[in-house]
């Protein structure tokens, strides 16, 4: 196994805290969810993984164990691999090791915007014996326009945790096209996204009865004042799981359980009591529309699989000529 990485600057980024700026600014006022994602805000997201509640990360998990060397088996020919978020890499062992089997050594390219994340992705991947592992620490098309490429190996995009469903819908076809403009014909995007759409299942799926969901969405705020100086009282904001039933998506807010002014970069934000951040918003799109906009972006959608237990859907899809 060999490795090599690349870094770009820590945040604060002048474009990040433009966009922190412009969102609070908003009605409602809202945060990038990528600020989720520093050193213990990944921490926590793996914790998320481990919740009961949090179902949809394992049967994700399960497809890639039962479905890997069929979705492998579909891909003839010399492959490699890049992950676009790949937090802690688990799922990506389980995707290269049957393909290391079938091809002795493979190139990995983990692209992520945190570098814990990466580390842990590299220390995981590393164990299986034949992987090169490169990691990116970057946006995911960002990344993907400059992730080293092997010659003569088609490249398979993993694109797992229903991260997708971070985009609106727009937003997720546009993204899908960019994927599809960064790949030559043959390559192939293998997409892992929850289908479900049971606000029973789902809210406590993000608002989980341990904390950690509540803990891991108002790090955003000690972030906020570790890295960019603000003064949030923690205490004042509480977590909550929304299922929006129209957008047919879960959203995060922190909650002001009182009024506050809060000042971030020379600016003064006042929370009115009840008032609440959006943090993030995590949409279900059903296996239909996913095929639909397979077609429309370049892909062909070659297969999907759906877990048995939790409605998640693998969807392949291969860029067209
Ligand atoms: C919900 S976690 C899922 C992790 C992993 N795919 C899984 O299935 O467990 C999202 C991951 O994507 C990364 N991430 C979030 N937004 C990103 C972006 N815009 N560009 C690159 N990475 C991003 C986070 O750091 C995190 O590792």
């Amino acid at each position: 196994m060999s490795s090599s990485s690349d870094r770009v600057a820590p945040s604060p980024d002048p474009a990040v805290t433009e966009a922190v700026l412009r969102g609070l600014r908003g009605a409602p006022p809202s945060l990038p969810s990528v600020l989720l994602y520093d050193d213990l805000g990944s921490a926590l997201f793996e914790a998320i993984t481990h919740l009961p509640e949090y179902e949809l990360s394992r049967a994700d998990a399960r497809l890639l164990e039962a479905h890997a060397s069929a979705e492998l088996a579909a891909l003839p020919g010399r492959l490699e691999v890049v992950e676009l978020g790949p937090g802690g890499g688990r799922k990506a062992l389980t995707f290269l090791a049957p393909l290391c089997a079938r091809q002795g050594a493979v190139t990995f390219t983990a692209i992520d915007v945190s570098s814990s994340a990466l580390d842990a992705c590299r220390r995981t991947v590393e164990t299986l014996a034949g992987v090169t592992v490169h990691t990116l620490e970057d946006t995911y098309l960002e990344g993907l326009a400059r992730a080293p490429r092997e010659a003569g190996a088609r490249r398979v995009v993993l694109f797992l945790g229903s991260n997708l469903s971070n985009f609106d819908r727009a937003a997720a076809v546009e993204f899908l096209r960019g994927v599809r403009a960064a790949l030559a014909p043959g390559d192939a995007l293998l997409l892992g996204t929850d289908i479900g759409s049971d606000p029973a299942r789902l809210v406590p799926a993000y608002d989980d009865a341990l904390g950690v969901t509540a803990a891991f969405d108002r790090n955003v705020l000690a972030r906020l004042n570790r890295e960019w100086g603000a003064d949030f009282d923690l205490g004042a904001f509480r977590h909550e799981a929304r299922w929006n039933a129209p957008e047919r998506r879960i959203e995060m807010h922190l909650v002001a359980t009182r009024a506050c002014e809060v000042h971030l970069c020379g600016e003064a934000f006042r929370f009115a009591q009840g008032t609440s951040i959006w943090t993030e918003s995590s949409h279900r799109f059903d296996a239909r529309e996913l095929r639909e906009w397979a077609a429309q972006t370049g892909f062909a959608c070659e297969a999907q699989w759906i877990d048995a237990r939790w409605p998640f859907a693998h969807s392949l899809l291969v860029a067209r000529p």
